[in-house]
C-alpha cells in the first residue's frame, strides 16, 4: 500500500519506519529540510532504540523515504497519515497542526489514488476528527466525505520501546467514517495477530485518552498510598503493595504459575509521571470534559497528587539534611524515565527546580540525555559529565531517573567521595540492592525514622 505520512516525530517517524518494514511503500513529510535528509540517510533525528538499524534496512530497501513534498507523497496514495504535534495550551490542546496537515491534505487529494483514507493517529480530543479534520480536508479538496475516508487509529508506543511496542501490539484500534475507510486502513496491518477493534471515530478517540489516564491514574493513586505510608511509622509502601499486586484479579495464577502483569509497574511509588503523553493527555482530558459541562474529579485529583509529589520528595530531602542553602546535591538522571532523552514534563527536572527554590546547587548527570539539557544550566544547575563529578563534595545524590546503571556505581567509593553519603531514590527503583554500609540509602514510601 502507498502510504503518505504527516509529521516526522517519534510516532510518525517510528510508524513509517515499521510499515515500510511490513512492506508498505511509505513516504514521510515534514517541513524541515534537515531532517528529511538526515531521514534519507537512514538516520535517527532522535533517540529511540531499535530505531537506527530499522530506518537504515527500510531506507536502503526502499521501502521508506522522506521528502519536504506533500504532493509528491500524495500521488497515486491511498492513505495518508497525521502525525503532527498536540501540544498542550490554555484551551487543554492545539490543533492547529492537525488542522493545517488535514487542509494541505485536502489540497493534494486530486493527485491521490481514486480512493484515498485520510488517517489521523495524532492523539485528539474526542470529536476532532468527524468534525476539524473532515471539514478541513472536505474545503480544500472540494470533495464530500464518500469520495474519500476517514479513519482514526491511536498508537499506543511508549518511548524508549517504540519499536517494539509497533511490532507486538496488544490491540490496533481503527476508528472509521464507514466500512470502507475502516477497511482499507485495516490493510495496512495485515498479518497481525492481536484483536483489531473497528469503531466509531469518536470511539477511536477515547481509547486513546482513556488509555493514558488509566495509566496516570494508577501512579497517583500509588503516590498517594505513599504519602500516606510516609507519615505513619512503621508503614512501606512497597510492603503494601506488593500485599495488592497478589491479588488474584491483578495477578492471576494460570497453571500453578503466578503472572505479573506489566500493569503492576504501574501500580509503585515514584516521583510522579512525566513525558510528553501522560501529563498533556490528562489535561486535555480534563479540559475537553469542562467544555462539555463534564466534572471529572478524580483525573483533577491525579494531576493534583502528581504535581505535588517532586515537592514531597525534596521536603524528605529537608527533613534528613536541614537547610539547602548553598549545599550541594548530586542529581543522577534527568530524562522521565530510562531509554529515552526525552525531558518533557521530567519529575527529575521538576525535583531540580524544587530544590533550586530552597537554595542548593545542583550537579546533574544522565547516561543519555545531557545534550537535551544544555538549556536547563544556571548559576545553580551544573552538568556534569560523570557520575562521579556529580557526587564529589555533594552534601546528598538524588536518583531522578530509574537507569539500571545507577545501581552498578561503585558506591563504596562514591560514599567516601561525598561529604555526607546519603542517596535518595526519588524513583524507588533500587531498594533490592545490597548498598555498602557506608552509604545511607533512602527510598520513598517509607516513613523516616528520627
Ligand atoms: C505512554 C503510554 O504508556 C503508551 O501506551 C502511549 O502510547 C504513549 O504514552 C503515548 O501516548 O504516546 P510513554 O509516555 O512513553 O508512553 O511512557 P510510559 O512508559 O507509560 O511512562 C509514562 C510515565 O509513567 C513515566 O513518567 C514513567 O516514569 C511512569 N511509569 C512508567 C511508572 O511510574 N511506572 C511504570 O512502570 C512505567
Amino acid at each position: 500500500m502507498r502510504i503518505t505520512i504527516v509529521g516526522t516525530g517519534y510516532v510518525g517517524l517510528v510508524t513509517g519506519a515499521c510499515l515500510a518494514e511490513l512492506g508498505h511503500q511509505v513516504t514521510c513529510v515534514d517541513l524541515i529540510k534537515e531532517r528529511v535528509e538526515q531521514i534519507n540517510r537512514g538516520e535517527a533525528p532522535f533517540y529511540e532504540p531499535e530505531l537506527p538499524r530499522l530506518l537504515n534496512t527500510v531506507t536502503r530497501q526502499g521501502t521508506l523515504q522522506a521528502s519536504t513534498s506533500l504532493p509528491e507523497a500524495m500521488r497515486e496514495c491511498e492513505l495518508s497519515m497525521i502525525t503532527v504535534g498536540t501540544p498542550a495550551n490554555a484551551d487543554g490542546i492545539d490543533l492547529t497542526a492537525v488542522a493545517d496537515a488535514a487542509g494541505q491534505i485536502g489540497t493534494w487529494l486530486h493527485l491521490a489514488a481514486p480512493y484515498h483514507v485520510v488517517t489521523v493517529k495524532s492523539t485528539v480530543t474526542p470529536g476532532t476528527t468527524a468534525t476539524l479534520v473532515r471539514s478541513r480536508v472536505e474545503a480544500a479538496s472540494r470533495q464530500s466525505l464518500g469520495k474519500f475516508g476517514l479513519c482514526m487509529n491511536p498508537e499506543f508506543l511508549r518511548e524508549g520501546a517504540a519499536v517494539t511496542d509497533f511490532r507486538n501490539p496488544d490491540r490496533i484500534v481503527i476508528g472509521q467514517s464507514d466500512q470502507r475507510a475502516g477497511n482499507l486502513a485495516a490493510e495496512m496491518y495485515r498479518g497481525f495477530t492481536c484483536p483489531v477493534i473497528m469503531t466509531t471515530l469518536e470511539n477511536a478517540e477515547m481509547i486513546k485518552y482513556t488509555s493514558n489516564t488509566l495509566l496516570a491514574t494508577l501512579i497517583s493513586f500509588s503516590n498517594e498510598i505513599a504519602s500516606l505510608c510516609e507519615a505513619i511509622p512503621g508503614c512501606d509502601v512497597d510492603a503494601v503493595m506488593d500485599a495488592i499486586h497478589l491479588d488474584k484479579r491483578l495477578s492471576p495464577i494460570v497453571n500453578g504459575e503466578r503472572i505479573k502483569p506489566d500493569i503492576l509497574s504501574y501500580l509503585r511509588t515514584s516521583s510522579g509521571y512525566g513525558g510528553s503523553c501522560l501529563p498533556k493527555d490528562v489535561l486535555a482530558l480534563r479540559m475537553f470534559a469542562k467544555h462539555i459541562s463534564v466534572s471529572t474529579p478524580l483525573l483533577d485529583a491525579v494531576t493534583e497528587v502528581n504535581t505535588n509529589r517532586p515537592r514531597v520528595v525534596v521536603e524528605r530531602i529537608i527533613r534528613t539534611l536541614g537547610s539547602l542553602r548553598n549545599r550541594k546535591i548530586a542529581m543522577l538522571g534527568l530524562a522521565f524515565k530510562p531509554g529515552t532523552d526525552d525531558l518533557r514534563f521530567s519529575p527529575a527536572i521538576e525535583i531540580i527546580n524544587h530544590l533550586r527554590q530552597h537554595g542548593a546547587i545542583i550537579h546533574a548527570y544522565d547516561p543519555v540525555a545531557l545534550p537535551a539539557a544544555a538549556g536547563i544550566q544556571n548559576e545553580q544547575v551544573i552538568l556534569s559529565d560523570s557520575p562521579e563529578s556529580a557526587v564529589t563534595d555533594a552534601d546528598a545524590a538524588v536518583i531522578g531517573t530509574a537507569w539500571p546503571e545507577f545501581a552498578e556505581l561503585d558506591w563504596h567509593t562514591f560514599s567516601n567521595l561525598m561529604k555526607t553519603p546519603y542517596l535518595f531514590d526519588a524513583r524507588n527503583a533500587f531498594r533490592d540492592k545490597n548498598w555498602p554500609a557506608s552509604l545511607r540509602y533512602i527510598p520513598i514510601g517509607v516513613c523516616i525514622e528520627e
